[in-house]
């Protein structure tokens, strides 16, 4: 049962939800310090939701393999023979041991304890020393009978998702409104450049509300994302949608990135040198530029710790027309690490400030739109109902 101050917590936050955004404050600063809403985020969030792993292109040859956590279960997509993502347990059917770590590429995947072997496709082809052994009574132990747990696993627009959760309605059917808005530039294409699994010092909820404004852009980023950035160009989805937000701003004529390359036939218009900022509810944000797309993807690992996946992917004719790609993509890559440390001294800042005695939540700015969806999403989640259904 939560407690008095877990329900006061909830109560502020559906409170902030039901007001106009005019007259909406941040949340309140108990919400990302408390134990009980970290616990109640992971039953009713995080263990039923759709979490962005990664993209398809990270794992573009049979036998690549890319490892992810949903909560406290180890999970491994594997690009099988047959082109298609499969993703399972990455725990071992005899004695629990994680199987794969990180990324690679393996034909088998061989536990490292005791070596039981498992093909791409989840089944144990191999386990030395088991003829002794039954499955039951009558019959012999058999290795085929024996598989990894399998993870639903969906792609959409290039992206990987997976959960936990056999009821969840399928990823194209919740985003379809979004697809609407992204398909016109053909992400699914963008090539992998980087990514990085790094954990920040703050509230999971204060990262994925520093990614989803823009408000801070020309200021905590005017060395980096924040320039040729006109304010007044920044736009939002007329509806409220139930599984995402998002915004679109344009850079201007002059920018060096953003803007479609001369080669990209796909934008016109306006869309050349728009971009769209996504947030996937919970917690897989990305900017999706003409010429780039970079995003992160969270998981709470504690009220003051969070789990970061970040990567950037370069649109194909951008990367095509760079004379020196190793220099190109290290870069790149140094530039977003700027823009990542310009976030991370913000993020963990606000969660030294949300532990404060003093703090209140203030007032929200009209370009702070989507954190009042998202405190809309977070209330409909994490509400008495959602509990019961
Ligand atoms: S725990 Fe994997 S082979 Fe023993
Ligand atoms: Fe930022």
């Amino acid at each position: 049962m939560p407690s008095s101050h877990t329900d006061a917590l909830l109560s502020s936050l559906r409170e902030t939800a039901g007001k106009p955004l005019g007259e909406a404050t941040a949340m309140h600063p108990g919400l990302y310090r408390s134990e009980e809403i970290l616990a109640l985020e992971q039953r009713e969030i995080f263990a039923k939701e759709w979490l962005c792993l990664g993209r398809s292109a990270d794992i573009p040859a049979s036998g690549d393999y890319l490892t992810f956590a949903i909560g406290d279960q180890p999970v491994v997509a594997i690009r099988n023979r047959d082109g298609s993502i499969k993703t399972h347990a990455n725990v071992c059917l005899h004695r629990m041991m994680r199987l794969l770590d990180g990324c690679g590429n393996a034909k088998r995947i061989v536990c490292p304890y005791h070596a039981w072997t498992y093909d791409l496709d989840g089944r144990l082809i191999g386990a030395a020393q088991m003829g002794r052994a039954h499955d039951d009574p009558t019959s012999s132990f058999n290795p085929r009978a024996h598989v990894l747990p399998s993870i639903r696993t969906e792609i959409w627009q290039g992206w990987i998702y997976v959960t936990l959760n056999a009821a969840a309605p399928p990823v194209a059917t919740m985003l379809a409104p979004l697809t609407e808005v992204v398909d016109r530039y053909a992400q699914e294409h963008y090539v992998p450049v980087a990514r990085e699994d790094f954990v920040w010092h703050t509230n999971w909820k204060l990262l994925t509300e520093n990614f989803m404004e823009s408000y801070h852009l020309p200021v905590a980023h005017r060395a980096t994302v924040g320039a040729w950035f006109p304010v007044e160009t920044n736009g939002f989805p007329a509806d409220v949608h139930p599984h995402f937000t998002y915004q679109t701003f344009t850079k201007s004529h002059d920018a060096a990135y953003g803007l479609a390359h001369a080669t990209n036939t796909r934008l016109t218009g306006v869309w050349r040198h728009t971009s769209v900022m996504p947030t996937v509810f919970p917690s897989h944000m990305y900017v999706l530029a003409p010429d780039h797309l970079w995003y992160l993807s969270l998981r709470p690992r504690g009220t003051g710790q969070v789990d970061v996946r970040f990567g950037v992917a370069v649109a194909p004719e951008r990367l095509a027309a760079v004379a020196d790609k190793a220099k190109f993509v290290a870069d790149t890559i140094a530039f977003f690490d700027q823009v990542n440390g310009e976030d991370k001294l913000v993020v963990q800042g606000i969660y030294e400030g949300a532990k404060a005695p003093l703090s209140v939540p203030g007032r929200l700015s009209w370009m702070e739109r989507e954190i009042h969806d998202f405190i809309g999403y977070l209330a409909r989640r994490l509400s008495p109902a959602a509990e019961r259904g």
